[in-house]
């Protein structure tokens, strides 16, 4: 099992848009690196990591959870939302804000375009929180962070405590933590 440290919020990787992958180039090296992002998302009880959360500049994100009736789990290259409706108004979380929670507006159904970890297209209709944590994921690729979908006023008005706990999110280190710490 390998931890890797979760990038957090202040970090300019951030927001950085990610490499556009080249399939061929990295197939080798993939099942690593999901093991290694599946380790991680795991071990910070998150539903969803994007690879440049863990200082990896691709577009790979992976979004895995269960709920009463089933599992869901992805690994999404390139992906893109190729169209979108509905509203939410939702409290979210991100692993780079960790104990941070804001409602904001997600879109309710999206369909998502990507290419899954075996290299083949797939075709992905999603629907409230799975809906959710696919725009979430996608952000986080084009260098958005959910804090970006708030309101400016909101925004501002939430900088202070953002600036604070920036602070304390830097010395916070995965693979440095046991479990139950968490
Ligand atoms: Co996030």
């Amino acid at each position: 099992m390998a931890v890797l440290r979760v990038l957090k919020y202040g970090d300019k990787l951030l927001r950085k848009k990610t490499k556009p992958v080249v399939y061929e180039e990295i197939k080798d090296k993939l099942p690593l690196i999901l093991k290694d992002m599946y380790d991680t998302m795991k071990f910070a009880k998150g539903i969803g990591l994007a690879a440049n959360q863990v200082g990896i500049d691709m577009q790979l994100a992976i979004i895995s959870y269960a709920d009463d009736t089933k599992k869901y789990d992805f690994v999404i290259i390139n992906p893109k939302i190729v169209s979108a409706n509905g509203e939410l108004y939702e409290e979210e979380g991100c692993l780079s804000f960790p104990g941070f929670f804001i409602k904001i507006k997600r879109y309710e159904n999206v369909v998502v375009r990507a290419i899954n970890e075996k290299g083949l297209p797939i075709e992905i209709k999603a629907s409230g929180l799975l809906a959710k944590a696919f725009q979430h994921e996608i952000d986080h690729l084009n260098g958005v962070l959910f804090i970006d979908h708030l309101p400016l006023s909101l925004k501002l008005k939430k900088l202070p405590i953002l600036t604070k706990l920036k602070r304390e999110w830097k010395k916070i280190d995965e693979t440095k933590m046991k479990p139950e710490v968490i």
